[in-house]
């Protein structure tokens, strides 16, 4: 506007104005990083608390097949975090010849094994593997992944269950930030089991049930939904989830203004100009923001929430293994 123009020519600290007061037509812009610092600390006293009460460590056990640069790094960031909050973690790597039955065999043992208080399997998994019956085999109690099929009927029944993580950190990202639902129309952009089911499961329940719900009326979009049609869809929801992997799918013209994008994708492509590879998410950021309300970048939104809420959930199955 007019007036931070000339505020802006007239003071050094221009960028320092704009933190704190945005213009009226800029989205804030959610730091999954600072969100995920907050837990990161709430879960580090936690498990100092724990331990001073003379209960063992928690132990995270992560499971990684094959060679995937994606998983390793992934892997290799949820073990750092767990460190910084004081839990400990393992890593058993296998090649991806391993055989369905001898990745049953070590789940199996961390199973039984006391020390372990979570276990997850890093997916995707080789084809020649079932990634449903790997999910099930995890005992649901250390399934800090929350894929069991018990721990995803629960949730479907509002029941208290191990939340998969980035369901979990959209649903903090949205309680911290003091984005309203109850009532809203929310959208979810992808019906994947592991991600898109269960933020919509999340938003639209029940607010007063055991795992309170979100009370909002919620629509699940997908690969079918014709583009003119999400486009319907999205500019009446006060809230957009995207979880779909399609680079810039969210352009501004479908956002209502002053709505909050929460921004689940996490793509890889190649930069045309530097030639290096960067992460972007499923929204079109630079244009979004100038509409939205709220808005989440990718890196540094959902994907730092989602580890520290992994972590969250490996408290939760060190405490519930007593
Ligand atoms: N691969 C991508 N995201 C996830 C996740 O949240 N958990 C597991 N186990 N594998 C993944």
């Amino acid at each position: 506007t007019f007036v931070t123009v000339l505020f802006c020519k007239a003071s050094t600290q221009c960028s320092t104005f704009f933190f704190f007061f945005p213009p009226s037509h800029e989205a804030t812009i959610i730091s999954g990083t600072e969100l995920a610092k907050q837990i990161h600390k709430e879960v580090q006293k936690d498990v100092e608390a724990w331990i001073a009460l003379g209960n063992q460590r928690p132990h995270l056990s992560v499971i990684l097949i094959g060679d995937n640069p994606a998983s390793h790094s992934y892997v290799k960031n949820k073990t750092k975090v767990a460190a910084a909050v004081g839990i400990c973690s393992e890593t058993i790597l296998r090649p991806s010849s391993i055989s369905q039955e001898e990745l049953l065999d070590i789940i199996g043992k961390l199973n039984k094994d006391s020390k372990v208080s979570g276990l997850l399997v890093q997916l995707p998994l080789p084809d020649h593997i079932d990634e449903r019956t790997v999910c099930n085999a995890v005992a649901p109690e250390k399934d800090v992944d929350g894929f069991h099929v018990i721990n995803i009927g629960r949730l479907c029944l509002d029941q208290h269950s191990m939340v998969p993580a980035t369901p979990a950190a959209v649903w903090e990202i949205l309680k911290r930030t003091g984005i309203e639902t109850f009532g809203k129309n929310v959208v979810v952009v992808g019906r994947s089991k592991n991600v898109g089911l269960p933020i919509a499961m999340l938003l639209h329940t029940d607010g007063s049930h055991e795992r309170p719900g979100g009370d909002a009326t919620v629509t699940i979009a997908h690969r079918f939904t014709p583009r003119e049609q999400l486009k319907v869809h999205t500019r009446l929801a006060d809230v957009v989830i995207v979880a779909a992997g399609i680079p810039k799918l969210i352009t501004a013209e479908m956002i209502k203004e002053g709505a909050a994008v929460i921004d689940v994708g996490i793509n890889r492509i190649q930069d045309p100009v530097t030639r290096k590879t960067k992460l972007v998410g499923d929204v079109d950021f630079e244009e979004v923001k100038r509409k939205a309300g709220f808005i989440t970048p990718v890196p540094g939104g959902v994907g730092p929430m989602t580890v520290a809420m992994l972590m969250k959930n490996t408290v939760t199955a060190a405490k519930m293994l007593l």
